[in-house]
């Protein structure tokens, strides 16, 4: 099959591979329909996630229909439709337990395109696929369901519920990405008083506007300033950093208001400072987090219902072959106005293997 080799830092190539097979009774082996590039990867092609090593396929946001399970496998079988979620989970570990998937310790956690083959190829092995997909409503397509693979539930847990988002709060979303963008639009869905979204790129402080941020502020053009003059000069209840540079992590904690809460999304690759000499006596809470994904089923209910905007953030489709351009207009976001690229298309009603045989689909 083809599949998009991580090469080593500023390096990867869509190249052929082996096909993926069940090593573990509890893996499903999934055909990739829809695949989409993340923030992280383009941290992971920067050299800023080391345990990623040369010849890793990387990707970790994906929809497919299964092909093959092992014989531990019971709630999905061939032909069904799955979202894979970016953590996998083994389900008996003590993090598991407590739904905390993210920190799994037995095997499970962040995994794809990160310690094992990851999604952005024509098949992938799911570990723990019991615990690790999710069964696809018809009424969810493909292209917005992927964005419940990692997006809405990092978005929503490690930003909105970390950082305690409450009726009436200023919230300030720094870096309006796929991940800032789901943010605030996770953080309306608790009333906050007032959305301010923070970036470098004008495209993305538009796409911001339109998902619900009542005020935008280029990251360069003093956004302490704006947020200070929209609180009296206390700072905001919540400050989400959605970027993953030092610079940005270090904004989010001069923005806040004594008391309020810091919630850090971003993957960082280079120390921040933390300024206690400023922060000790300002009652304030800093979170960090890897997403769980415990909040998927919840998500991906609204989805069908709904009440999530899916397809405005898919900016561009690709075929599966066109990995490289996809990498490249989604890592030039700022001219290209790309939110999510998303790969491959919705093609479920006939199974084609990965050793080639076909299944039917029902
Ligand atoms: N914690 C988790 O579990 C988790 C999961 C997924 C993604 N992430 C991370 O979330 C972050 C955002 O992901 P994404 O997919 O939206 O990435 P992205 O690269 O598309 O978006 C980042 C945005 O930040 C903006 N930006 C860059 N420097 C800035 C600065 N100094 N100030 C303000 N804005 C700035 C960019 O213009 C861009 O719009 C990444 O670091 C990603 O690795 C974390
Ligand atoms: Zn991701
Ligand atoms: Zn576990």
């Amino acid at each position: 099959m083809k599949a998009l080799v991580f090469q080593g830092p500023g390096q990867t190539a869509w190249q052929d591979v082996p096909d993926p097979a069940i090593k573990d009774a509890a893996d499903a082996i999934v055909r990739v329909d829809a695949v989409t590039i993340c923030g992280t990867d383009l941290h992971i092609v920067k050299g800023d996630v080391p345990e990623v090593t040369p010849g890793r396929i990387l990707g970790h946001e994906a929809v497919g229909t299964v092909v093959e399970i092992g014989g531990d496998v019971h709630t999905v079988r061939p032909g069904d439709r799955v979202l894979i979620s970016c953590i996998s989970s083994c389900g008996r570990c003590s993090y598991c337990r407590e739904s905390r998937y993210g920190q799994c310790r037995g095997g499970g956690g962040w995994v794809l395109g990160h310690t094992i083959d990851g999604a952005q190829a024509e098949y992938v092995r799911v570990p723990f696929a019991d615990l690790s997909v999710h069964l696809l409503p018809s009424a969810v397509e493909s292209h917005d369901a992927v964005l419940l693979a990692d997006i809405f539930p990092t978005s929503y847990e490690v930003g909105v519920l970390n950082g305690k988002v409450r009726p009436g709060d200023t919230v300030v979303v720094v870096g309006a990405g796929p991940i800032g963008l789901a943010a605030i639009a996770t953080a309306r869905l608790y009333s906050p008083g007032r959305i301010i979204a923070v970036d470098l790129a004008e495209s993305r402080l538009a796409a911001a506007r339109a998902f619900g941020a009542d005020a935008t502020a280029g990251a360069t053009e003093q956004p302490e300033q704006l947020v200070a003059d929209l609180t009296d000069g206390l700072g905001a209840d919540v400050v989400i950093e959605a970027v993953g540079v030092p610079e940005a992590f270090e904004m989010c904690t001069r923005m806040v208001r004594p008391g309020g809460r810091v919630a850090n999304i971003g993957v960082h690759g280079k120390p921040a400072t933390l300024h206690l000499e400023d922060l000790w006596i300002k009652d304030v809470t800093i979170t960090t987090g890897l997403v769980d994904t415990s909040s998927t089923p919840m998500l991906l209910r609204m989805m069908a219902a709904g009440r999530l905007p899916g397809g405005e953030l898919v900016t561009h489709r690709f075929e599966l072959g066109q990995m490289e351009e996809a990498y490249d207009v989604f890592s030039r976001a700022g001219d290209t106005g790309a939110l999510k690229v998303v790969l491959g298309g919705p093609q479920h009603d006939v199974v084609a293997s990965a050793a080639g045989h076909e299944t039917d689909g029902a």
